[in-house]
């Protein structure tokens, strides 16, 4: 499977957007983490913003939801027309209703895990998925230390998936540092927040990324 870069739009300049969009135009997908101080300690942005990143970028968008019971606003992000929506498993208690419903939407299906939930009941939803998110940190903020453990948690969820179409997307913590062996550990889809916006040059940054992963 192919890889794939997706820059979280958490840890670029908010005074400055558009400027900020513009040096990752070579990513694969826009990151966006909605964050509603409930299910994570920390308020993020919401629809408006996503509508405007939209209007000023053509990259596909990768929309990240960490609100509970995100069932209520599934018609309102999938109308921005993102390529993907993620739910957090622990944040919706009929999580293959919402799956099926973000499909039926026409939007890509994905679901999220805190560092600590278990892949098991995944199991039983592996039909109704396109992508699993694996936390590599706490969610709520950037900037925190990938958790080394998550690494046979990734593992697990490569011999989970097996074949099927999946991409494993980590997010959190993620750089130039640990993307070999993350890569080398199953995951095919890579968020990084303040790596790419804190580097100097973030399209090469990405280049980089890229290059890791065999296809520079
Ligand atoms: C954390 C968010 C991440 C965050 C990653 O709750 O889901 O997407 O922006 O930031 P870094 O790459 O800085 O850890
Ligand atoms: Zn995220």
């Amino acid at each position: 499977m192919r890889i794939r870069i997706s820059p979280s739009l958490l840890a670029a300049d908010f005074s400055n957007l558009r400027g900020d969009l513009e040096k990752v135009q070579n990513a694969d997908l826009i990151h966006l983490d909605v964050m509603d101080g409930t299910y994570v300690p920390n308020i993020s942005f919401g629809l408006p913003v996503i509508k405007a990143v939209k209007r000023t970028c053509s990259v596909p968008l990768d929309v990240h939801l960490m609100i509970e019971r995100p069932e209520r606003y599934l018609e309102e992000f999938a109308a921005v027309g993102p390529e993907i929506l993620t739910v957090h498993y622990e944040a919706s208690t009929h999580l293959q209703r919402t799956l099926q419903r973000i499909r039926e939407l026409g939007i890509k299906a994905g679901v999220a895990l805190n560092p600590h939930t278990p892949l098991e009941g995944l199991k039983y939803v592996l039909e109704d998925l396109d992508v699993i998110m694996i936390m590599t940190v706490n969610p709520g903020f950037g900037g925190q230390k990938f958790i080394p453990s998550m690494l046979d948690k990734i593992r697990d969820c490569r011999e989970l998936i097996g074949d099927a179409p999946i991409e494993i997307q980590v997010d959190g913590g993620v750089s130039l540092d640990n993307m070999a062996i993350l890569l080398e550990a199953g995951a095919t889809n890579f968020v990084a927040g303040s790596a790419i916006f804190g580097a100097e040059n973030p399209q090469a940054y990405i280049e980089n990324m890229r290059s890791i992963g065999g296809q520079g």
